[in-house]
């Protein structure tokens, strides 16, 4: 199983924080943004992982996780997004390195509480298909939003006005190498991005998507100034609680 960390767009959701440099190295708490997304890999036992990100910025990254070995990776990869063209279209610049494996995907502004050993486990018992992860959350119509039906997700909206249920997709996503003759077939949505949304229902059309549902907190840290500064406190409060 190979670990993708996605660190592209151009994260103009917290300007003027992000003129000189990418969202991923600003800091949270004690550490640069992008730490928590790839700590997160290693701990579930990703030992190859590539980073896909884009902008001036970009030589920043290399400087800040050199060869990977510091995080305990055999092997860290680089990969270089020209525009923001989305999640999925980030993805796609991984093909090569995942050749015929398992991946899991995880975007580097999501923080996760929990250790993700045991889903990347389940999804390699899988063996095929995709597994995401999903989080009850207060306000969904900010994410992707996924509807359950007898055990099965029946379906995911991208923010909707609306929403169905409070299950929000996290930024979490363990897929088969399709997911890159899906990506091709992806056309531009609304805001003019391949949609990781689109991926997934696809995923779920064929019947080859599973989920979990996690219990510790998760959030994206880049979405807006009050998602960063929770994200902040999130940690903050975690390490406090490991010191006592
Ligand atoms: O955080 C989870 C949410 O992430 C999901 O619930 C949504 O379904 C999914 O679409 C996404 O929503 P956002 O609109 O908040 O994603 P955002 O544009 O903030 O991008 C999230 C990360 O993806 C970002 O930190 C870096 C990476 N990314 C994004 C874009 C647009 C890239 O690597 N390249 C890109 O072109």
């Amino acid at each position: 199983m190979k670990g993708i960390v996605l660190a592209g767009g151009l994260g103009t959701r917290l300007l003027p924080l992000t003129k000189i440099t990418n969202k991923h190295l600003l800091p949270v708490y004690d550490r640069p943004m992008v730490y928590y997304p790839i700590e997160k890999l290693v701990k579930a036992g990703i030992k190859e992982v590539m980073l896909v990100t884009g902008g001036n910025s970009a030589g920043d990254f290399l400087r800040l996780l050199g060869n990977g070995k510091e995080f305990g990776l055999r092997r860290i990869h680089y990969s270089y997004q020209e525009g923001s063209g989305g999640i999925a279209a980030a993805l796609a610049l991984a093909e090569d390195f995942i050749e015929d494996d398992l991946m899991a995907a995880i975007l580097g502004d999501n923080l996760f509480e929990e250790d993700l050993s045991r889903y990347v486990q389940k999804f390699e018992e899988q063996g095929k298909g995709a597994r995401i992860l999903l989080k009850e959350v207060e306000h969904p119509e900010r994410f992707g939003v996924a509807t359950i039906e007898d055990g099965r997700v029946k379906e995911i909206i991208e923010k909707p006005e609306h929403p169905a249920s409070h299950f929000a997709v996290t930024g979490c996503y363990m897929y088969d190498g399709r997911v890159f003759d899906i990506i091709q077939t992806l056309k531009p949505s609304g805001r003019g991005e391949l949609e990781i949304t689109d991926v997934n229902n696809a995923y779920i059309h064929a019947g080859q998507m599973s989920y979990d549902i996690l219990s510790g907190w998760w959030q994206d840290a880049g979405s807006s100034f009050e998602a960063y500064a929770r994200a902040q406190n999130l940690v903050r409060e975690l390490k406090l609680r490991s010191k006592e």
